[in-house]
């Protein structure tokens, strides 16, 4: 989502510098070209040498030549899209707030007209003292972002306000602001992953579904404003600021989705739903026995869950998935029909690089009465963001009576 976005991360020091490690893997897993700027502080909790080797560039102010860019703070100022200070300290807060610049991250933070976003990590008196407070309101007037601290248990051994955001939740804050809003005041609800169909207490029927497909849709409909509800059969982390209901077998899901239907603006059905489920669950283990090499176990159909959320549609955009491994259009194209939905998203499970269990898809949208479109290769993230993008635009053009 932060796809060849120029990230500055300006390291201060606090015992949190450990957690920009792991924030700079994150931000390049991204998309992001990430540079860093440590102040002399920062380096005594965690090493240039990591974070050179984890943003894959030299580490500021180190190594500048006058080779390099004969003024380097501006030419890193000049070069920011979005400028991260993770941790933030106090002081580097009171500095920026107060347009003071005393080396070269300060200096550089003075240059830049970047995006910025200040995430805090102190001390709960430190944070609370009224000074720090002004700094604070101080950076919001002049448009810099704070990613509040959260309470927590912080490094003098007890618990307050102070706790530096985690990493993933702030890549997604930054990947949020930096989104487009299309999704703003719209509620979305998303089911995700295999559905488990158990015949007894140990075993049972799945597929090779991960997830991942529905978690993108729901972090990036997130990310674009919406108020998201994922129904989710998937063991996968749960997105930030996204609402999970985890369920297992395709009845649970059905409730769940059933559920939430009336108050959703956008339904995607990109769970990989059983089609059958064992008729009789065993309530003990089932034993092998030495007279019989076969096992029938006899299944029953389970309900489809996008075709009646079709027949109680009012409002909504319903969408749905199909996993095909031939005749993908064909076979699309029958589903989207017979399943009455506004939008069919048609994945060809035989591809070796995309579809099931991998980072990456590459899928056909199709729709009523509207040519095909083809949505190439790319991450997860990518596709989520380019299929939410057609949603919101048909959802803009939609007459009340259509
Ligand atoms: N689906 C559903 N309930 C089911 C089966 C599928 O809601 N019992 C939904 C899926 O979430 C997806 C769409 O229907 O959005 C198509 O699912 P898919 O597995 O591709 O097709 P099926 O309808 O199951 O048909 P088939 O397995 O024969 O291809």
């Amino acid at each position: 989502m932060l796809k060849n976005k120029h990230i500055a991360l300006y390291i201060s020091g606090s015992i949190a510098a450990y957690k920009a490690a792991s924030l700079t893997r994150l931000l390049v897993k991204a998309g992001a070209i990430v540079r860093v700027i440590m102040t002399t502080a920062a380096t005594n909790f965690i090493t240039p040498l990591t974070m050179q080797t984890l943003s894959k560039h030299f580490v500021y102010p180190q190594q500048i030549t006058t080779a390099d860019a004969p003024v380097a703070h501006i030419a890193l100022a000049d070069w920011t899209d979005i400028a991260i200070i993770a941790p933030a300290t106090a002081n580097i807060i009171a500095k920026m707030a107060n347009g003071i610049a005393d080396d070269f991250a300060t200096t550089a933070l003075l240059a830049t007209t970047a995006a910025k976003f200040v995430v805090p990590a102190m001390n709960e008196h430190m944070w609370n003292n009224p000074a720090t407070q002004h700094n604070l309101t101080t950076l919001r007037t002049n448009g810099v972002t704070i990613i509040e601290p959260t309470v927590g248990f912080l490094a003098e051994g007890y618990a307050g306000k102070g706790h530096m955001r985690e990493p993933s939740d702030i890549v997604n804050y930054v990947a949020s602001a930096t989104m487009p809003a299309l999704l703003a005041n719209k509620k979305v609800l998303i089911s995700a992953g295999g559905t488990k169909e158990p015949i007894d207490p140990v075993r049972y029927i799945t597929n090779r579904s991960s997830g991942k497909m529905g978690y993108a849709l729901a972090q990036v409909a997130q990310q674009m404003g919406a108020q998201v509800t994922l129904v989710s059969a998937s063991t996968l982390p749960t997105p930030p600021g996204v609402t999970i209901h985890k369920v297992t077998t395709a009845q649970q899901m059905q409730t769940a989705m059933n559920d939430n239907f009336k108050q959703n603006d956008i339904v995607i059905m990109a769970a990989a739903v059983a089609d059958y489920r064992v008729l009789h669950v065993a309530t003990q283990k089932i034993k092998k026995t030495t007279d019989n090499d076969q096992l029938n176990l006899k299944l029953v159909k389970n309900p489809d869950i996008l075709a009646t959320l079709s027949q109680q549609k009012t409002h909504q955009y319903l969408v749905g998935f199909a996993a095909e491994s031939q005749n993908l259009l064909a076979n699309a194209q029958k589903k989207l029909i017979n399943k009455h939905v506004d939008m069919l998203v048609a994945n060809d499970i035989s591809a070796k690089d995309a579809g099931f269990n991998s980072d990456n898809n590459r899928v056909t949208v199709l729709r009523p009465h509207q040519a095909s479109q083809v949505l190439l290769l790319a991450s997860k993230q990518q596709i989520a963001k380019e299929i939410l993008t057609i949603i919101s635009n048909e959802i803009k053009n939609k007459k009340p009576c259509d």
